[in-house]
């Protein structure tokens, strides 16, 4: 099974946003904690007049959908990701919005100055990137002094430990989501971020998934990387699996550990 940081399979799994809206709508339809993802990380983000920002790995951009409009006067926000396919879509969003532009960069080679941005976002991609302190060393080459790093990721005690054991337990073979497929995590980001900045901080998101259906979990599973290659005979009888993991009310309780990292330059 491929790790998440696998070029090939980042590349192929992100050509569009297929994959992404799969798993977005999962925790859209089960989390437990009502505030949302989203809004919890918006919270964290210190915009101001006149302010640049660069988001790295923006995927379809859908948080910003109803929140662009939060931008205070004269911002300036580029919306960028490596996958063309991703960028078209921002683009094409955002078309009407003049403080908004887009481009395809990749965060291990960022293609502006030195102190050009108040503010860099990468969330939920670091653990994609193959050369992690290049990416890191480039996120803050382009920050400004003072300037502000926000990183969401995921942490090893959650989903995807879950169904690592799950998935043993269904069929010995198939072995994903094990604890070295991400390489950036809450656990680990900190070390991974101290090569460069000297001020971070963590905070974690509380949450869980609550699933009715099980034909929603195998979705997710299979838009992943580590197991979009997967041979559909080792999966065959998944679903009643999954059925036989219900409450007696009906439901598959899953934890969750997300959170964001804060980094100033
Ligand atoms: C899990 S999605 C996250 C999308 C978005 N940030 C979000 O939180 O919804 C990861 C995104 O990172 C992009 N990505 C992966 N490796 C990258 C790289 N080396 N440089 C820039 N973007 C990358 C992918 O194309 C994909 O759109």
């Amino acid at each position: 099974m491929s790790k998440v940081d696998n070029a090939q399979t980042v590349e192929q799994q992100y050509s569009d946003d297929k994959n992404l809206s799969i798993r977005i709508s999962l925790h859209n339809k089960y989390s437990t904690n009502k505030y949302g993802y989203s809004n919890w990380i918006f919270d964290f983000y210190q915009f101001f007049n006149g302010c640049k920002i660069l988001e790295l790995g923006c995927g379809n951009g859908i948080v910003w959908e109803k929140r662009i409009n939060r931008l205070p006067v004269g911002t300036n926000l580029v919306l960028s990701d490596f996958s063309i396919g991703m960028v078209e879509l921002v683009k094409e969003k955002f078309k009407g919005n003049s403080n908004v532009s887009t481009e395809i960069i990749d965060i291990q080679e960022i293609g502006y100055s030195d102190n050009t941005f108040d503010i860099v976002i990468a969330n939920s991609m670091l653990y994609h990137v193959p050369n992690l302190p290049k990416a890191v060393s480039e996120v803050y080459r382009v920050l400004k002094p003072n300037g502000k790093f926000y990183a969401s990721t995921t942490g090893v005690n959650g989903m995807t430990k879950y169904l690592h054991e799950k998935l043993k337990e269904f069929n010995p073979e198939i072995d994903a989501f094990g604890d070295d497929s991400f390489s950036f995590t809450l656990q680990n980001g900190n070390d991974i971020l101290s090569s460069k900045f000297n001020n971070i901080n963590v905070y974690e998101y509380k949450d869980s998934l609550e699933i009715t259906e099980t034909v929603d979990l195998i979705s997710w599973i299979l838009s992943t990387n580590s197991m979009s290659e997967i041979d559909k005979s080792k999966i065959v009888g998944l679903d009643t699996f999954f059925g036989r993991c219900k409450d007696k009310n009906g439901i598959i309780k899953i934890p969750k550990q997300a959170g964001m990292f804060v980094a100033v330059k």
